[in-house]
């Protein structure tokens, strides 16, 4: 390790779970309580960060809070543009010797933000110690919710981004016992639809803002079919021998 290295802070990734406060780790909550920095995603449209308001009691009030601001858009370079602005403002904490929290909501290393963060931080400060701490993920989470089994004995356990659809499903039940399937709420519809098709409709439970107000946890087909627009967060988990009573 070069005189630099030695001089930067550490860039921590902490999962805050995906709702509950009561889910957030002994681990999450001393990290956070020790950092000199904490930085949180949010749209730029209103910079709300619902993985900040689930700390939030435990941030001593003289910790920065800063939003790192994502527009929402599919276009590639703007996200890029804004990732580069964003990455820049935590290296340059980081260069000050600062340690550094993240936070993202479930685990860090699921389908997160954090992911993209850590590789470009990792690009422009190659020797920078990057810890992760782990959290609840939103399966876990609407599985406990729901009581329902994620898996057991010898079965596997499929975990696929519903955000292009549900095309993959077919092939995820083929290989795997159990199926979640997260980010439903783009291509709903079309994921109702592939689970009538492979005939797993009283196979599937809906589970939406778990752990939060409006927390929904349906198993009837039916009314997950009425269902027109699901929040952002909204996942399904499929399971091939049914689900249990
Ligand atoms: C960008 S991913 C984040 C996943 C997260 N890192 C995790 O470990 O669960 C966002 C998706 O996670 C799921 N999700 C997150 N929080 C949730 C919650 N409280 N209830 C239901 N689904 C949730 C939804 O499928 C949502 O579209």
């Amino acid at each position: 390790m070069n005189e630099e290295q030695a001089m930067l802070g550490t860039l921590y990734g902490i999962g805050v779970g995906p709702g509950d406060p009561e889910l957030l780790t002994l681990k999450a909550v001393r990290v956070l309580k020790a950092v000199s920095h904490v930085f949180a995603a949010a749209s730029s449209k209103n910079d709300y960060s619902l993985a900040l308001e689930i700390v939030r009691e435990h941030l001593p009030p003289e910790t920065p809070v800063d939003h790192l601001l994502f527009p929402m858009t599919f276009h590639a370079e703007s996200l890029e543009n804004a990732w580069t602005a964003n990455c820049e403002r935590v290296v340059q904490i980081l260069g000050e010797g600062k340690h550094v929290a993240f936070l993202t909501i479930g685990d860090p290393l699921t389908f997160s933000t954090f992911i993209y963060l850590m590789r470009k931080i990792r690009n422009r400060l190659p020797g920078v110690k990057i810890v992760t701490v782990p959290g609840i993920t939103s399966f876990q989470a609407a599985a406990a919710c729901a009581t329902v089994p994620l898996a057991e004995g010898e079965e596997a356990i499929t975990i696929i981004s519903g955000a292009k659809g549900g095309d993959r499903l077919k092939e995820a039940i083929r290989v795997s016992e159990n199926v979640v399937l997260m980010k439903t709420y783009k291509q709903f519809p079309q994921i109702v639809s592939q689970i009538e098709e492979a005939g797993l409709t009283d196979s599937c439970c809906f589970v939406s803002r778990c752990g939060l107000d409006g927390q929904v946890v349906e198993r009837d087909f039916k009314r997950v079919c009425e269902i027109q627009q699901p929040h952002y967060l909204s996942l399904m988990i499929i399971k091939k021998r049914g689900l249990e009573p």
